[in-house]
């Protein structure tokens, strides 16, 4: 039995960079820096540590052990694991649940993947030199209106991406990524010591304020609106119940330990994340902009920062370089979760199915960009076809594939078949069955109930 194309990581650093590639994306820098504002700081961040650690983990352990241990994309690995049990191939639907999500999200992900690369050209050209608020918004408004650039920049996207693909595991993602996460992390970092290093203005030092905003929380703020966005934000941050990491453990070699990695990735996601607010908030802090700026805010905002930080023409590059790479890494995960699947269920080789997976996401992502401006009003349920699928995917699809997946890991699947996939201690052990058992299904069940009809 082999993993879709018989491939495999070469080391465990290949496997936990593709991961965390995988994991950290749009949803770490664009995202998480504004679902924080929009939640009030501190208490947001430690409601998210909670979710990532509690429940995002647990799953995602569960997602790379059925994936190791079906040795194919999501629909065959969890097929052949229920067989192993005894139990229904039927279960193979719930994989195809999590490609639909990854398939789904990917349309109005390489969307804003394209306006990521078109904001790097426009970093690179212009700096944003003597941007305001008002041409800040201005040029956003003016990208969300031309459909032949924003399509322009959305293939440039894919192709990059498809070209990853094609390469193969080893000699395309894993080659990938272990050059470009380090680079990540390393502009991150860079970006986040200047901030430190910028001098106080009129609005105080801005990393300061961003550190007690972000690190100071009020109790008080803590509601079940912040539970809902947090665990809604830490299975979109670590790409759960997507398919794409049960593929990626496919391609996981015996000798790994599956537990010590996630957290590792875990690790790595939520520190990006944080990462990601010390470089956006002290910006926003030092120019008294507003934090709770939304989905604009690194779009609209930042720009206007930049215009008004020394050395800030540079800073925008290496900004959108860092996004463009955490964007480009993610999809290859959504992309590869498909693609995998059309490997092992339909014998395509990597190249004609990657052409597929690749061209039909194009040809979709059109839809999508067109309703940011002329089908904006055509709606279901009065959302556009961006909101909906967005609605779909991370409102219905992943919260009820997490629940699904934890079920089966932790009720459907036998005790000695996980215990040996996970190979840990047995405290270990103990403590992620215990979780995936009685917390997790609980858990994400309150809160997708309360997510679509509270
Ligand atoms: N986890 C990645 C991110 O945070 O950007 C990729 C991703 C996963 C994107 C899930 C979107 C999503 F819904």
């Amino acid at each position: 039995m082999a993993a879709a194309g018989g491939a495999h990581w070469s080391s465990r650093f290949g496997f936990i960079m593709a991961a965390a590639g995988f994991a950290v994306g749009l949803g770490n820098v664009w995202r998480f820096p504004y679902m924080t504002g929009e939640n009030g700081g501190a208490a947001f961040v430690l409601v998210y540590l909670a979710c990532a650690f509690g429940i995002g983990a647990p799953i995602l352990i569960a997602e790379i052990l059925i994936g190791r241990r079906g040795q194919g994309s999501a629909p065959t690995a969890l097929a052949r694991v229920a067989a192993q049990s005894g139990q229904s191939k039927r279960w193979g639907w719930l994989g195809a649940m999590g490609l639909l999500a990854a398939y789904t999200i990917e349309i109005v992900y390489a969307v804003v993947c394209g306006w990521v690369l078109w904001y790097l050209f426009k970093a690179i050209t212009t700096g944003f030199v003597g941007f305001d608020s008002v041409t800040a918004n201005a040029e956003f408004a003016a990208v969300l209106d031309d459909n032949l650039g924003m399509l322009f920049w959305t293939l440039a996207g894919l192709a990059i991406t498809g070209l990853i693909l094609y390469a193969g595991v080893k000699d395309g993602i894993e080659r990938a990524v272990v050059i470009l996460m380090p680079l990540l992390f390393l502009l991150l970092a860079a970006l986040a010591i200047y901030n430190y290093f910028t001098p106080a203005g009129a609005h105080g030092h801005g990393f300061t304020r961003a550190i007690t905003w972000l690190f100071t929380p009020d109790f008080s703020k803590i509601g079940f609106d912040t539970v809902l966005a947090a665990v809604g934000q830490a299975f979109f941050s670590l790409s759960v119940a997507m398919a794409g990491m049960m593929v990626y453990g496919a391609y996981l070699p015996k000798s790994v330990s599956i537990t010590r990695s996630v957290l590792i990735i875990v690790t790595m996601d939520t520190g990006v994340a944080l990462l990601a607010g010390l470089v956006v908030f002290p910006v926003v802090f030092h120019n008294g902009m507003d934090p709770a700026a939304g989905v604009g805010l690194i779009f609209k905002t930042l720009p206007v920062g930049f215009a008004q930080m020394p050395g800030g023409h540079g800073f925008s590059v290496l900004f959108f370089l860092m996004l463009a790479v955490a964007g480009i890494t993610s999809m290859v995960g959504l992309i590869e979760a498909v693609n995998a699947w059309l490997e092992d269920r339909f014998g395509i080789p990597r190249h004609k199915s990657v052409l597929l997976v690749v061209g039909s996401v194009a040809a979709f992502s059109v839809l999508s960009s067109l309703s940011y401006n002329v089908m904006d009003h055509w709606t279901l349920n009065g959302r556009n076809f961006n909101d909906s699928l967005d609605y779909f995917s991370n409102q219905i699809l992943l919260p009820v594939g997490g629940l699904l997946i934890a079920i089966f890991a932790g009720w459907i699947m036998r005790k000695d078949a996980t215990r040996d996939e996970l190979g840990t201690s047995a405290r270990a052990y103990a403590l992620w069955h215990f979780l995936i058992r009685f917390v997790v299904p609980p858990a994400v069940l309150v809160i997708f109930v309360m997510g679509v009809f509270g």
